[in-house]
């Protein structure tokens, strides 16, 4: 049974998990198996891995193997779908509130990428630039801005554009998505908006008229041009736990309206520099690896910033070892080391004395490297014309080859 209506910000005990604040326990670690029960959502278990990597015959992603993605809800039923034969949709989205994105932006759009290569299915991406007009107190100008330029670094994870369609909310609302959006808006009354994301009187009221517009991508009607007489089809979405709020509300509503509830794969957060207690904060540059960050300055973000689970001397570490727990180039290597022996070994070494947290680091830094050049050259690559063309309102007749 899903859990609704329960008010979380007030729960003062607790650590705080919504779309808009991250805050763990007295300056803990994020508890995500309280997450799950508070949720009510599953645990994404070894069994279930297991039967993604039967179904699409590759390799799970790492994201997958190492429990990035940790948490669904009703994923088993988009797979026994797929068993079935029948096809889904994924949708997945940003928030484009800054120009450059760090790593941690990067992990849902690596994973969705993943997704459709692996099941072969369409993809819907909403930049939410209403969202970040509303919230950010930026200009509805500079929002829509910012979200031509965060499209250029999605295109660049590689998405395939004959199976992707990507939508800024200011240019797309409208028509059946707007149908969409105020069918949804009449089931949810403003005491369980503010149940679910702790809105107050003095929030204006474009806030509490939001959530619809997230919501609206699940059901396949808000997209004509793809899915027109497809009302049946099945939703994925990937995305970061704090949006759960968002999709718990849309789940609640479906049946009601005639859809079905959209599936969720969710992730774990991406752990600051200065380790897992701190948030990624975009006006501490020093806390995040961004994807414009050049190679000098990688270098000298994790030598100096990222948290050392390594003892204080080196007579210490030989003898005790690191701490992994606490490791953030560790933390860091599981999210961007892909060869499993290869982690597995300095995950040994270190934790046994034998590897020194600069050792480490200098893998780190390497890895890091790679993937953020990578990035910045499939950034580059991305033109004008490549935007227009994967936000183009148009059929997409091979999305599902
Ligand atoms: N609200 C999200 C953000 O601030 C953006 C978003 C819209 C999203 N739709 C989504 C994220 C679907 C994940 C899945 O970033």
């Amino acid at each position: 049974m899903e859990k609704k209506g329960r008010d979380e910000q007030k729960e003062a005990e607790d650590q705080v998990v919504n779309p808009w604040e991250v805050t763990a326990k007295d300056g803990g670690k994020i508890d995500y198996d309280k997450l799950i029960d508070k949720f009510g959502c599953q645990r994404l278990d070894e069994a279930l891995i297991r039967r993604v990597e039967r179904l699409t015959s590759r390799p799970p992603h790492v994201f997958l193997r190492r429990g990035v993605f940790f948490a669904h809800r009703d994923f088993i039923e988009i797979l026994d779908a797929v068993e079935r034969g029948e096809k889904f949709y994924l949708y997945t989205g940003r928030g484009p509130s800054s120009e450059s994105l760090h790593l941690g932006h990067l992990v849902p759009f690596m994973f969705t990428k993943y997704l459709q290569d692996a099941f072969k299915v369409p993809l819907v991406i909403q930049l939410t630039d209403d969202e970040k007009c509303m919230w950010k107190n930026l200009s509805v100008e500079e929002s829509r801005r910012l979200a031509r330029e965060n499209a250029k670094d999605i295109i660049a994870c590689g998405f395939d554009i004959t199976k992707t369609f990507i939508f800024s909310d200011f240019d797309y609302v409208g028509g059946a998505f707007y149908q969409n959006m105020v069918k949804v808006a009449k089931c949810v009354t403003f005491n369980k908006v503010v149940g679910i994301f702790g809105f107050t009187p003095e929030d204006h009221i474009g806030k509490i008229s939001f959530p619809p517009v997230q919501a609206a991508p699940s059901f396949p009607s808000s997209f004509p041009h793809l899915f027109s007489g497809k009302d049946d089809l099945r939703c994925l979405i990937p995305c970061a736990i704090d949006q759960d709020p968002y999709f718990r509300m849309t789940r609640d509503v479906a049946p009601r309206i005639g859809f079905h509830k959209p599936a969720l794969i969710e992730s774990s957060f991406f752990p600051a520099l200065q380790g897992e207690t701190g948030k990624m904060s975009a006006s501490d540059p020093t806390s995040a690896i961004y994807v414009t960050d050049s190679a000098k300055e990688i270098k000298n973000k994790v030598n100096k910033y990222a948290f050392s689970g390594g003892q204080d001397s080196i007579e210490n570490h030989r003898k005790y070892g690191a701490n992994l727990e606490v490791d953030i180039p560790i933390k860091y290597l599981g999210f961007f080391l892909e060869d499993d022996a290869e982690l597995e070994h300095i995950r040994k070494e270190y934790a046994a004395g034998r590897m020194l947290t600069g050792e480490v680091k200098k893998h780190l830094i390497d890895v890091l490297t790679v993937v953020v050049e990578r990035h910045r050259r499939a950034r580059a690559a991305v033109t004008d014309e490549m935007v227009d063309a994967f936000m183009a309102i148009r059929p997409l007749p091979n999305m599902f080859d």
